[in-house]
C-alpha cells in the first residue's frame, strides 16, 4: 500500500472515524456499502479505467478506490474504432487481469454491447460470468429506463450494478458522440433515466457528457452517487479513461479530459533512446552483461 503523509491521513479520516474512500489504508476490498456511506458523508471520490494487471496495480497502490474495466478497452487497448465490437471473452480476460493486479479497489466490469440488450436473463448470464470467472465486485451496463429490468434482476441476484446514462458509447451508431440532456425534454428524460436506475437498485450511476447544471440536479435528487465524465464538478465522483488522462492516447481527446501526464512522449523518447543505444553499440553496457 502507498505510504500516506500525516496530513493526508488526517484528511482521509472522516468525522465518524471511518476511512475515506480515497487514500484509506485498509487492505480489504472496497464494497458498494463503502460507496453508499461516502455519499452519506458527502465525500467525493475518483475512479479510473484499467485494462491490465500492471497498470491496475499502480492505480490501486495510489489509492484509487474504484477501477472500471471499461469497454473503452475497445478503443484504448484492443485497437477497435469503437466499443461496439468488444466481446464477453475480451471483457472477462481483461477484468480477471485487473482483479489479479489489485488488492483494495472495487473492480467494476463493463458488460459489452450485445451481452445484455436481449433482456434480463441474458444480462444475468453475462454478469454472472464476469463475477465468477473474472472475480469483479460489480458490473456496469448502459441505459436508463430501457435497462431497468436488467438492473433489477442482477441486483436481486446479488450482483451490484453501476448504471450509465447520458452519452452511452455502445449506441454510437444511433446517437453519435453528442452532449445529452440539452433542452427541457431531454433533461426530463435524463432525470427519468436516473430515477429508473436508482429504483431498479443500481448502487451508482455514470453521467457521461451531460450539462453540468443538469448533472448537479441529478446528483441532488438521487441518493446513490453520480460518477461524472464530462458532467461538471457537482457529481459525487469523477471518472476518466486512464490512457486519456495520462496522455497515452494518440490524437485528440475529448474537451472534458484533463491531462495529468504525457506518457506517449515519455515512452516514445525512452524507446528511441533504447533503439539508438542498440544501433550505436551502447547497450548492453558492461553492467548489463553477464559473464
Ligand atoms: O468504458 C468506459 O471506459 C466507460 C467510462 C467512460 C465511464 O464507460
Amino acid at each position: 500500500m502507498t505510504q500516506l503523509s500525516a496530513a493526508q491521513t488526517v484528511q482521509n479520516r472522516t468525522s465518524d472515524g471511518s476511512k475515506a474512500l480515497y487514500g484509506g489504508k485498509g487492505t480489504r476490498r472496497i464494497t458498494v456499502r463503502d460507496i453508499a456511506l461516502a455519499k452519506e458523508r458527502g465525500e467525493k471520490w475518483p475512479m479510473l479505467t484499467a485494462y491490465d494487471a500492471m497498470t491496475a496495480s499502480v492505480f490501486d497502490e495510489a489509492g484509487i478506490p474504484v477501477l472500471l474495466v471499461g469497454d473503452s478497452a475497445g478503443n484504448c487497448h484492443l485497437g477497435y474504432e469503437t466499443t461496439v465490437p468488444v466481446t464477453m471473452d475480451e471483457m472477462t480476460m481483461l477484468s480477471a487481469a485487473v482483479v489479479r493486479g489489485t488488492q483494495r479497489a472495487l473492480i467494476v466490469g463493463d458488460l459489452p454491447f450485445g451481452s445484455y440488450q436481449e433482456g434480463p436473463v441474458q444480462a444475468l448470464r453475462s454478469a454472472t460470468r464476469l463475477v465468477k470467472d473474472a472475480g469483479v465486485g460489480a458490473v456496469k451496463l448502459e441505459g436508463g429506463e430501457r435497462s431497468h429490468e436488467q438492473i433489477r434482476l442482477l441486483v436481486e441476484s446479488g450482483i451490484p450494478v453501476m448504471a450509465h446514462i447520458g452519452l452511452t458509447p455502445q449506441s454510437v451508431n444511433a446517437m453519435g458522440y453528442r452532449v445529452q440532456g440539452r433542452g427541457e425534454e431531454a433533461a426530463q428524460q435524463l432525470l427519468r433515466d436516473a430515477k429508473a436506475v436508482q429504483d431498479a437498485g443500481a448502487f451508482a450511476v455514470v453521467l457521461e457528457l451531460v450539462p453540468a447544471e443538469l448533472a448537479a440536479e441529478v446528483t441532488r435528487v438521487l441518493h446513490i452517487p453520480t460518477v461524472g465524465i464530462g458532467a461538471g464538478v457537482e457529481c459525487d465522483a469523477q471518472v476518466l479513461v486512464w490512457t486519456d488522462m495520462l496522455g497515452l492516447t494518440g490524437g485528440r481527446v475529448p474537451k472534458f479530459v484533463k491531462k495529468y501526464g504525457n506518457l506517449r512522449e515519455v515512452m516514445g523518447n525512452a524507446v528511441k533512446e533504447f533503439a539508438e543505444d542498440v544501433v550505436g553499440g551502447a547497450f548492453p553496457a558492461e553492467e548489463n552483461s553477464v559473464h
